[in-house]
This record gives structure tokens, C-alpha cells and sequence, in this order.
């Protein structure tokens, strides 16, 4: 019986520096806070240094890109997805006619299959930015996104500012993003677009560093805020130009209204409607750049 009860206290002294441990960051799974070590200091060479020899200058590599040509990588790391996922191939030469990319942010959501229903039903293919978290809660949805033929990118795990985060905290939001695209699809996608359209240099090293370009948009419908088609339609038309990104959401319901609206009334115009690895065909999407429009493109 003592011993029993011996066990019993080891277990809940156990589970509680357990717990302890876990509760040190409680809102994002997997994500350990590093450790802060002592730099090892290196043993002072009992001989005195040779003088070093001058060092030759490291040239530079070329930045790595997401090509176009069936035979090239769609997504990170040289792979291709299902359903050729991020293929930029099947869209018009962009060069010769007007192109704009519909794009949908913060799915996969309560609105997401009304958005693709009418995407369908207009033949026209976008682009979606998800959540980790979200993928995660509802990989179903993305594959459907996928199967449908459209292009995806990460949008952060849980849609902080990455830029008030460290840099350990960031990159994780990336990461565990991809790792999410991955487990969902087999891929990770090689964009994304930061939440709030907020990054700096530091973000951008750090998606470099992951393998992703940043996507940005040139027409800001603010469905979010005005929840109000008329209104967003009327956005549209202040900023629309050749080689316009839309940002829309897929987690509001005017997404889904809209976009019968703005296909109907620039298809007429003779806009192209492209997914954004369309819409980059030619040059590649760099990692590490931002994409605000097929013309407005920033290192
Ligand atoms: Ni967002």
C-alpha cells in the first residue's frame, strides 16, 4: 500500500512539472521557446595563430526561384503538388493581355466553399492564402481548394503581426505553416502573404530563409470592414488596373457575392483572370520579394 501510494505522489509530481513545462507557451503547439545558453568559449590555442590568409569574398549564390514549365518545381523544395498545385501553367501570356489576380485570405473558413461554388461557376481559378491553424482544423477544405484547381500560400499559423513577434516566434508562424501545407497536401507552398500585409526586413529574411515569397495585394476591397458588396465592388473600381491583385476574404460573406460581380464586369473589359503562379510565370516568384501587383514588384 505504501508504495502504491508513493507512485501516486511520483505521477502527480510528475504530471505538474509537466504541465509547468507545457504552459510556458500555451497557444502555439509544437513551438518550443529556445533555451538561452552560454556562448561556448573556445580554448586559447596553447600555440601562437599564424597570421590568417586573407579571405577570397564568397560569391553569390542565385537566389533560388519558383519557375515556370511543367518539368520545373510548383512548391517548395522542387516538388510538384496533387492536382499540380501551383502550377503556372494553363493562364494567358500576361505580357499580352490584361491580367488581375483574385486572391481570398484567412480560410479555410465558414464562406470558403461558396467562394470556390463561385469561382466555378464563373471559370475562373485564384488564389488563396490559408492558416496554418485553420488547414489543420479543416484539411479537407484545402484539398478541395487544391482539387479545384486553384493556387494556395500560407498566411501565418494564427494571423499575428509577425513583425511584433522575435524572430523565433515569426519564423515558427511560418513554418509551422508549411508544415501544415505539408501534412495536409504532401507540399509546402513557395508564397505566402503576411497578415496585415506587415512585414520588414527581418520578416523577409526570415521567409527567405523558408523558401517563400511574399504576396501583397494592389486592390483592397475591405470586405473585412465594410461587409458590404456595393461598397467593396466600388474599392475595386477606385484601384483596378492591368496586373491588379485583389484581396478579398473567405471567412466573410461577401467574398462569394463579389466575385460574380467583378468577373462579370472586367471579363467585359477584357481582363484575364490568373492565379498568382500564373500571374508570375515568366520571371519566377523570388523568395524573399514582394509581390504588390504583376507590375509593382519590390526586392
Ligand atoms: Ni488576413
Amino acid at each position: 500500500m505504501k508504495t502504491k501510494r508513493f507512485c501516486v505522489a511520483i505521477t502527480a509530481l510528475a504530471m505538474a512539472s509537466l504541465m509547468a513545462a507545457c504552459s510556458s507557451e500555451n497557444s502555439l503547439p509544437g513551438f518550443r521557446e529556445k533555451t538561452t545558453q552560454k556562448p561556448v568559449t573556445a580554448e586559447t590555442p596553447s600555440t601562437p595563430a599564424t597570421p590568417s590568409k586573407p579571405v577570397e569574398k564568397a560569391k553569390p549564390t542565385p537566389e533560388p526561384t519558383l519557375e515556370p514549365g511543367a518539368s520545373r518545381p510548383y512548391n517548395r523544395d522542387g516538388k510538384i503538388g496533387p492536382d499540380n498545385m501551383n502550377s503556372p501553367d494553363g493562364g494567358p501570356d500576361c505580357d499580352k493581355v490584361k491580367c488581375v489576380a483574385l486572391t481570398f485570405d484567412d480560410g479555410p473558413g465558414e464562406y470558403t466553399g461558396q467562394v470556390l461554388d463561385a469561382l466555378k461557376a464563373a471559370h475562373v481559378k485564384g488564389t488563396f492564402f490559408e492558416l496554418g491553424r485553420n488547414v489543420a482544423n479543416n484539411p479537407e477544405m484545402t484539398r478541395r481548394v487544391v482539387r479545384e484547381g486553384h493556387a494556395l500560400g500560407g498566411h501565418s499559423w494564427n494571423h499575428p503581426q509577425l513583425t511584433k513577434l522575435s524572430n523565433e516566434k515569426a519564423n515558427w508562424q511560418i513554418s509551422a505553416t508549411n508544415e501544415a501545407f505539408q501534412k495536409t497536401l504532401g507540399v509546402m507552398p513557395s508564397f505566402m502573404r503576411p497578415p496585415y500585409g506587415a512585414a520588414n526586413g527581418r520578416i523577409f529574411e526570415l521567409m527567405k530563409k523558408n523558401k517563400v515569397a511574399s504576396i501583397m495585394w494592389s486592390v483592397d476591397t475591405l470586405d473585412w470592414q465594410n461587409k458590404d458588396v456595393k461598397q467593396s465592388l466600388e474599392n475595386v473600381h477606385r484601384e483596378m488596373g492591368p496586373g491588379a491583385i485583389i484581396l478579398m476574404h473567405d471567412i466573410h460573406p461577401v467574398a462569394h457575392q463579389l466575385v460574380p460581380l467583378i468577373v462579370k464586369e472586367y471579363r467585359a473589359k477584357g481582363y484575364h483572370f490568373v492565379t498568382i503562379p500564373q500571374m508570375f510565370k515568366k520571371s519566377g516568384l523570388k523568395f524573399g520579394h514582394r509581390y504588390f501587383s504583376e507590375n509593382d514588384i519590390r526586392g
